[in-house]
C-alpha cells in the first residue's frame, strides 16, 4: 500500500511514522508513507494556501488549487485507484470496519487541514471520503490521519506478528475484549481467577467469550445491539443484567 499525506506540517508525522508498528510495516515493505507539503503545490507568487470566505465572516479557507494539484500529480502515477480522504469534524466517524475498508487499498491519499475551513469544491470534487476520529475539534487533520494510518497499517498482511495479531482486538469481533492477567498469581492479595489457572482450556475460553459479552454489555450496550449473539449469550446476559441492577 501506498500513502501520501498531505499537510502543512510535516514534522508532525516523524515520530508516529517511524515508531513502533508503523515502523516495522515500513520496514516489512507493506506499506510507504509520503508526507508531502501541499504549500509546495501553490501556484502564486506569496506561496499562500488560503484565503478570506465569499461572503464574509471570521476564519480562512483553504483554496482548491494546491490541494487539486497535489491530488491529480499523486493519482497519476498510480495504476490502480485512489481514494482521497479528508480529515474533518464533520466526517464519517472511523470504526474498525472502515479501517478494514481501507486496508484493502492500494493507494489512500490524506488531506490534513489547519485552523481553516475547506473550501467546499474540495469536499465536492476531489475527496472519496470524509473521516472524523471523534465528536470533538481538532488543531488540525493531522494527529486524526495518524489515527487513521495506525488502524488501517495494522491490518496489513504481515504486519503484526502472532504475538500482536489484530484478529483478537477488542472491535474486530464486535465486542470489547476480555480481561488478561499474568504473573504472579497473587499480586497484594489480588487473585488471578482460578480458572485461569485450572489449564482446562475449553473451560477457559467460556469464561473468556463471557467476560468478553459481560463487558461490552456494561461499557458499550450499543455494540451488543449490533452483535450476532447465540441463545445462551441472551442467557448469559439475562443473568448479567440481573447481577447488574439487583
Ligand atoms: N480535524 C479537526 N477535528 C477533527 C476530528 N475530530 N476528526 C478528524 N479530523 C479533524
Amino acid at each position: 500500500m501506498k500513502i501520501d499525506i498531505l499537510t502543512l506540517f510535516p514534522e508532525m508525522f516523524d515520530g508516529v511514522l517511524n515508531s513502533s508498528i508503523l515502523k516495522k510495516a515500513q520496514e516489512k515493505e507493506a506499506v510507504t508513507y509520503s508526507v508531502i507539503d501541499f504549500r509546495e503545490y501553490t501556484t502564486n507568487k506569496h506561496r499562500k494556501v488560503d484565503d478570506y470566505p465569499y461572503g464574509g465572516g471570521a476564519g480562512m479557507v483553504l483554496t482548491p488549487q494546491p490541494l487539486f494539484d497535489a491530488v491529480d500529480q499523486l493519482k497519476s502515477g498510480q495504476e490502480t485507484s485512489s481514494r482521497v480522504i479528508l480529515m474533518c469534524p464533520q466526517g464519517e466517524r472511523l470504526t474498525q470496519q472502515k479501517a478494514e475498508e481501507l486496508s484493502q487499498e492500494d493507494h489512500l491519499i490524506f488531506i490534513c487541514g489547519h485552523y481553516e475551513g475547506y473550501d467546499e469544491r474540495i469536499r465536492a470534487h476531489l475527496v472519496t471520503d470524509e473521516i472524523s476520529i471523534g465528536d470533538y475539534v481538532l488543531t488540525g487533520g493531522e494527529l486524526a490521519a495518524m489515527v487513521v494510518i495506525d488502524s488501517v497499517s495494522r491490518l496489513l498482511p504481515e504486519v503484526l506478528g502472532n504475538e500482536e495479531s489484530s484478529k483478537l482486538d477488542s472491535y474486530s469481533s464486535g465486542l470489547l475484549e476480555h480481561p488478561h492477567y499474568t504473573r504472579p498469581a497473587d499480586f497484594r492479595g489480588m487473585r488471578v481467577p482460578e480458572v485461569l489457572l485450572s489449564g482446562d482450556h475449553a473451560k477457559i475460553q467460556k469464561w473468556r467469550d463471557q467476560e468478553s459479552l459481560k463487558r461490552t454489555f456494561l461499557r458499550r450496550p450499543d455494540l451488543i445491539d449490533m452483535a450476532a449473539l447465540s441463545e445462551e449469550d441472551r442467557i448469559y446476559l439475562e443473568k448479567v443484567k440481573k447481577d447488574r441492577d439487583s
